[in-house]
């Protein structure tokens, strides 16, 4: 793509040119929560030229991850009831449910049903013993977009860099050791995912 030429996705990824998609996108989100979004889509690009993944994928991806974000908790209680997701969603919360069940809004209300997409966002919430990479750009992408401002953000920039499922691993415990330093709940995909990652229960890449 030339330097200051416009993002125009292909038909075959979504139905919408950059335009589009970032307008609907804009219309369910507070203006910062956007302005994530729009971020994680260029760190998105970033990280998939650096790893050999399709740059246009990984940058509508990083522009739809939160698109469910500010949906209310009945929402998504009525979809994991009603689309036979997994029951034990109910114990959790937004931070788990506007991932894992905010892809089907996506597939409700914007008709993207391209399953590398849709399973990303689905993980960007609590990982995956297996995650395809997509899925792991967008869980980093997240992680470390510029306005991103943690203690450790920096080594993860770092880390990420170097080695993609490195970053993943960083995130990960990370996130375990935050949940359990406030005696938060653990969802149980997001403990196999600390498990396979950093527990080396299963395989996953070593590098
Ligand atoms: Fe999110
Ligand atoms: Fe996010």
């Amino acid at each position: 793509m030339k330097q200051n030429q416009p993002i125009e996705f292909t038909e075959a990824l979504v139905p919408y040119t950059h335009a589009e998609l970032a307008a609907k996108v804009a219309e369910k989100l507070t203006d910062s929560r956007f302005q994530h979004c729009l971020r994680v889509e260029q760190t998105s690009r970033k990280l998939a030229a650096l790893n050999g993944v399709d740059q246009e994928l990984a940058g509508i991806t990083g522009l739809l991850h939160d698109y469910a974000k500010q949906r209310s908790d009945e929402t998504f209680i009525k979809l994991i009831k009603t689309r036979g997701l997994d029951p034990a969603l109910l114990n959790y919360g937004n931070g788990v449910w506007h991932g894992v069940v905010g892809a089907e809004l996506i597939k409700d209300e914007l008709r993207i049903y391209n399953e590398d997409i849709l399973n990303a966002v689905r993980l960007h919430t609590v990982g995956a013993p297996y995650m395809p990479k997509l899925a792991q750009i967008v869980f980093m992408a997240d992680f470390i977009e510029p306005k991103r401002d943690f203690p450790g953000v920096d080594e993860a920039r770092l880390v990420t860099r170097k080695s993609l499922a490195d970053g993943v691993r960083y995130q990960i415990q990370h996130t375990l050791t935050y949940l359990i330093s406030q005696g938060a709940p653990v969802y149980p995909q997001t403990l196999a995912t600390y498990n396979a990652w950093v527990g080396g229960v299963g395989t996953v890449p070593t590098k």
